[in-house]
């Protein structure tokens, strides 16, 4: 009898959740699209570059920055998926100048021949952002032997951005977006197994690599002090995207507690505001979510372990980066 009526009451409190899931969806979802940007800065003239930009986050964010009259150049693994991307910004907003070039940011040669290809053709650069990301992904290494978070997350965009900040530095004022996460807090940088090859766990691996977005942030700011480049980092908030698409219990949850999570739109919004707006414009260094600034972990927060990180990225990258 005890555990039946336990059963009733679990199935009614339920039901009562549920119901008022239902009854109060449209407060819920305003209240989970989070920040808003509402600069409306003009981009004509302007050349963007954002990685990961044929879905998701960094495809909401080329529609927008298109829509504000910017060239805007998509960097995907996938060309294929790239131009169906294209031709669907296209389709929401026909006058809108974006291209699709190669890049998999798992593997230098193809960062290389990218930057080399995009400094042949394109003169200017005024906003780069580091979007292309990959979650919880079983263990595999880049074509490098980089640990596939580290690698793609961190050091494929450590090593584009290092590429291509002298024509930043030339196209001033110039912005760099790095998107991490609120991941960054549960991260450490774990030097001596950075790769992860001692033990694997795919939620700390992703971590660490948002970790280091964070520090790489924090670095490169004070490098680029007077060069009237800024850069930041930015948590786009919990997103309904294909981030999840190597962990089916993410998938599960993501689906089950949608009306919580923010649109790919919603998401993007802090990127753009990062990218445009008129009062960042000195701002670098900082890290910002639902367009304000935010908390940032204090394993985030030293400068010694930014340092330590910039130098071990340049080791492994074989560059000199000063
Ligand atoms: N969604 C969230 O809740 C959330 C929360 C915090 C932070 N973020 C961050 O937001 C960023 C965008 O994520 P999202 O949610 O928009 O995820 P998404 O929909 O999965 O988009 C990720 C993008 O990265 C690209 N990518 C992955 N590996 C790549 C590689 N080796 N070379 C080039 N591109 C590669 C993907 O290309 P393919 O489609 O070809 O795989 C895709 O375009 C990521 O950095 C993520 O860590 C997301």
């Amino acid at each position: 009898i005890h555990s039946m009526m336990f059963l009733l009451l679990i199935i009614a409190g339920l039901g009562v959740v549920t119901l008022l899931v239902i009854l109060f969806a449209p407060q819920i979802r305003k209240y989970a699209a989070g920040g808003v940007c509402k600069s409306t800065t003009r981009l004509d003239g302007k050349t963007v570059l954002i990685t990961g930009a044929n879905t998701g986050i960094g495809k909401e964010t080329a529609l927008d920055l298109a829509m504000r009259g910017a060239r805007v150049i998509m960097a995907c693994r996938d060309v294929e998926k790239g131009e169906e991307a294209a031709a669907s910004i296209r389709a929401s907003y026909p006058e809108a100048r974006v291209e699709v070039r190669e890049l998999d940011l798992a593997d230098t040669c193809s960062i290389r021949a990218f930057a080399q290809k995009f400094l042949r053709e394109v003169n200017q650069l005024h906003i780069l952002i580091n979007n292309a990301g990959v979650m919880m992904c079983p263990y595999t290494k880049t074509v490098d032997g980089f640990e596939m978070h580290i690698g793609v997350n961190h050091l494929g965009h450590f090593l584009l951005t290092s590429l291509l900040i002298g024509l930043l530095k030339r196209s001033a004022p110039a912005r760099i977006v790095v998107v991490s996460s609120l991941a960054h807090n549960f991260g450490w940088i774990r030097f001596h197994d950075l790769h992860s090859q001692g033990s694997y766990n795919s939620g700390l691996a992703y971590c660490q690599s948002k970790l280091a977005n964070v520090l790489f942030t924090r670095e490169l700011a004070s490098r680029l002090k007077g060069t009237n480049v800024t850069v930041n980092s930015v948590h786009p908030g919990t997103v309904n995207s294909d981030l999840t698409r190597h962990s089916t219990l993410m998938t599960i949850l993501f689906t089950i507690f949608s009306v919580f999570l923010k649109t790919p739109r919603e998401g993007a919004q802090t990127s753009i505001y990062c990218a445009i707006a008129e009062e960042l414009h000195s701002i670098s260094g900082k890290h910002f979510s639902d367009c304000a600034p935010a908390f940032v972990a204090p394993q985030g927060r030293s400068a010694e372990t930014a340092r330590r990180l910039w130098d071990v990225s340049c080791e492994l990258l074989g560059i000199e980066w000063d």
